[in-house]
């Protein structure tokens, strides 16, 4: 755990320079816009520690996949969310010394990422190795407002002597993924130029072998120079090398005077744009981005952000840390996804970082659509699971890869397009507990919204899909008497192959039962919809519907009697059963301990069982979720960062108010203070959503049940107060929990009935409650 991050209500801020967690504060302080995004590089010359990230939004690659020994099934890629173009780029000479920190002595540096307006700034005092010392001043922004937009402020002023200064703000396409499986790089060049102050560079992923669309992606940039922020005259030399054009601009710069340059990125990519026009659309809306200007960008984008924080912001009175943590997720989150676009979805690093591909797993489903619901407008949930109906026929190839036949649809664990894309296909390709996911986010979008449509429109195709695969993935066994699912992983990735793992029989069992009464529901209300359905996927009405309900009411549950408790997994009780305070300094384990010793132990890296009475508790008795509560929350290590909201929330149901309180902590201040040694490869943007619902869910007890709001709110003992946002069917209310009671504004038109510590309570129309 690291604590070198300022406590602060509204920013990240490193005081004084850490060089040695330089990757850790780039990801910490990494800005986006959904669209693009980079990590918190410096803007000049580097050669520290440091991992240089620019993203963009559905821009990856197909990397061939690396196993050691090749099985039938394996997929043949790997698709990673690519590093690309750098615009940040401002190298600086000063005489004939490069401005290095890593070679220059710093005297006083901050770096401070404002999260109210997105902005991140730097300012650092350093002596150069000649001894002359200089400020390095920098701002800059990846606009929310132009979303296809970056903007920078940079500046050096010599302190102590007067030189000529060679500025070189450069676009480089010489880079490469960390994570490149076989050390290859990704992109071509098709075309640059550059003129006096501007530069252009289209880049093209390589061809694959696979049948994967190659992207490309033009950059542009502007840029323009001043001394003292005053117009002045300059000479600029254009650069042009493989994958990079850059202007060199060479200036005298008296003492005491400020270098000032103002550069503009822009990132058009053929997602968007066909390949013959993106040359000229980029010089248009570069030339559009360079007229507005850095002072008007910014306050767009401000505005933009202050939109935002309107509607999902959560204040915490008493605990500044806690505030710092909770404002530090929802950021993130806002700048990962904006749900403007489709085709897109939420990687778990975001544009932080190269970890996980950048690709889409169940993370959106289980973690990240409850945040979407409750702070965005509806179609951003609709969005995220269109996604997934537009790759419903992948899926069910994917299944047939597999051997699964008759619709079967399989979700991939590990997905960009559709297809299963991963490396690691031991834990992936078990995984099949993310198929339960997608299914029930159909039922948590539903019952949330309100908007029963989606069901005939585009939800029982998929759960026809994912029923069948469940359907054809058990078993009978005779010995049992029960349907049983063998060879499986459950969420807890510290167990591969295990038979029954409870988690994915119930959750499965739950699908089947939740599509039976879907078609049950559309054979009242939209017959001729459902006939439809019937006829597309060739639905076996009475035959298939029998099948299911048959295995619905014979699945097998591994149960321990004597604890009575819900078993990880068939055979989970002959592990010798231990706590995490036994293994104190082996933690981490997935770092400290080979595969086989982890394999063995009955250490949980993330909520397994306990996932499933998360999302399912109305089907269990507080006393059955504390019983299995107690049993494994001290055996989890919380290795995935997907593991502490949930034991949080359900700590707070149980009244567990300490435990509840830590595990808050732990997810919300993950990165912040690098819980898991891992907050360089990236931040954990999708945990980010679970850190949310711990506030909202567990100490706010929000949930949904027949279709009304509930609120069952306590304030945890180290905050004095805390407030929240959320929107639920048209209404908007602004929830404030203090020691002393509820108030409930209702923001919106729309007047609402809905529960309050159990209590039916309406709340009008611009008016409000108080309990
Ligand atoms: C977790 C998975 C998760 C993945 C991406 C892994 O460490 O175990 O449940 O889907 O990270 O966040």
């Amino acid at each position: 755990m690291k604590n070198y991050i300022t406590h602060d209500e509204w920013s990240i801020v490193e005081d004084g320079f850490h060089a040695a967690y330089n990757e850790i504060t780039e990801s910490l302080m990494s800005l986006g816009n959904g669209r693009m995004g980079q990590r918190g590089n410096f803007e000049e010359t580097f050669t520290g520690k440091t991992l240089q990230g620019n993203y963009v939004a559905g821009v990856y690659f197909p990397d061939k996949t690396r196993v050691g020994w090749w099985k039938n099934g394996y997929p043949n890629y790997f698709a990673k969310v690519l590093n690309a173009c750098n615009w940040v780029g401002i190298d600086v000479k000063i005489g004939d010394e490069v401005l290095d920190l890593n070679t220059c002595l710093v005297e006083d540096f901050r770096r401070v990422l404002n999260m109210k307006e997105g902005v991140l700034e730097r300012i650092a005092t350093v002596a150069l190795p000649s001894g002359r010392r200089v400020r390095i001043h920098s701002k800059r922004f990846c606009s929310m407002a132009d979303d296809q937009a970056g903007a920078i402020r940079y500046s050096v002023t010599p302190l102590d002597f007067t030189d000529y200064f060679t500025v070189t703000p450069y676009l480089d396409g010489n880079i490469r993924n960390r994570d490149s499986n076989y050390d290859e790089t990704f992109w071509n060049e098709i075309h640059k130029e550059t003129s006096f102050s501007e530069g252009y560079l289209i880049l093209e992923t390589k061809e694959n072998p696979y049948g994967v669309e190659q992207f490309q992606v033009s950059t542009g940039m502007a840029f323009d120079i001043r001394i003292n922020d005053l117009k002045t005259d300059y000479q600029s030399l254009p650069v042009r090398q493989e994958k990079y054009v850059a202007g060199t601009v060479n200036i005298e710069v008296n003492e005491g005077k400020e270098l000032v340059v103002y550069k503009y990125g822009v990132n058009l990519s053929s997602t968007n744009y066909a390949p013959e026009a993106i040359l000229a659309e980029t010089k248009k809306y570069l030339g559009g981005i360079y007229e507005k200007g850095f002072e008007q960008l910014l306050a767009d984008h401000i505005k933009t952000w202050a939109e935002k924080w309107e509607k999902n912001d959560i204040t915490i009175e008493g605990d500044i840390a806690a505030q710092q943590g909770i404002r530090f997720n929802i950021f993130h989150l806002g700048q990962t996804y904006t749900g403007e676009d489709e085709r897109l979805n939420i990687g778990p690093k975001g544009f932080t970082g190269e970890k996980y591909g950048g690709s889409t797993y169940w993370d959106t489903e289980a973690y990240c659509i409850p945040f979407y619901l409750a702070t965005a407008e509806q179609k951003v949930a609709r969005n995220l699971l269109v996604y997934r109906y537009k790759h419903l026929e992948k899926a069910i190839e994917n299944a047939e890869k597999l051997g699964f036949t008759n619709g079967a649809a399989l979700y991939p664990m590990v997905t960009m397009n559709g297809e299963e894309c991963h490396n690691e296909w031991e834990i992936t390709f078990e995984e099949i507990h993310r198929n339960g996911a997608i299914a029930f986010a159909i039922l948590d979008y539903t019952r949330y919204t309100g908007d029963e449509s989606y069901l005939s429109e585009y939800g029982l195709e998929v759960l026809i899909g994912i029923s069948r695969f469940w359907k054809q993935r058990v078993n009978w066994s005779a010995e049992k008497g029960k349907y049983v699912m063998l060879g499986v992983t459950g969420p807890n990735e510290y167990e591969n192959n295990v038979n029954n793992n409870w988690y994915t029989n119930y959750i499965a069992n739950w699908t089947l039962r939740y599509t039976l009464e879907v078609i049950g529901k559309l054979w009242t209300t939209n017959s001729s919809r459902l006939n439809e359905i019937i006829i597309a996927t060739n639905f076996d009405l009475n035959g298939e519907m029998a099948d299911w309900k048959h295995i619905v009411e014979n699945m097998y549950f591994p149960y321990d009697e004597a604890r009575r408790v819900y078993l990880q997994q068939q055979g989970f009780l002959d592990k010798e059963i231990l706590t995490v305070n036994d293994i104190a300094d082996h933690r981490p384990i997935n770092q400290k301990w080979s595969w086989d010793r982890i394999l063995r132990s009955c250490f949980i890296k993330q909520a397994d069982v306990l996932q499933g009475l998360y999302l399912f508790e109305e089907d269990f008795t507080v006393d059955d979720i504390k019983r299995n509560f107690e049993f494994y929350e001290p055996m989890t290590v919380h290795e995935s960062s997907l593991s502490p909201c949930v034991h949080s929330i359900l700590a707070a149901k149980l009244g567990l108010k300490d435990k509840a309180y830590e595990m808050y902590v732990r997810t919300a201040r993950l990165d912040l203070d690098d819980y898991n040694n891992d907050t360089e490869d990236g931040l954990h943007i999708t945990s980010m959503a679970g850190t949310w619902m711990s506030v909202v869910k567990g100490f706010a007890g929000q949930r949904v049940v027949d279709g009304f709001l509930h609120l069952n709110p306590y304030t945890p003992e180290q905050w004095e107060s805390y407030s929240f946002r959320i929107g639920f069917q048209g209404a908007l209310l602004h929830v404030e929990v203090s020691k002393d009671g509820v108030h409930i504004q209702n923001l919106s038109e729309t007047d609402l009935t809905m529960f309050l510590f159990g209590e039916r309570v309406f709340v009008a129309g611009n008016s409000s409650v108080q309990k």
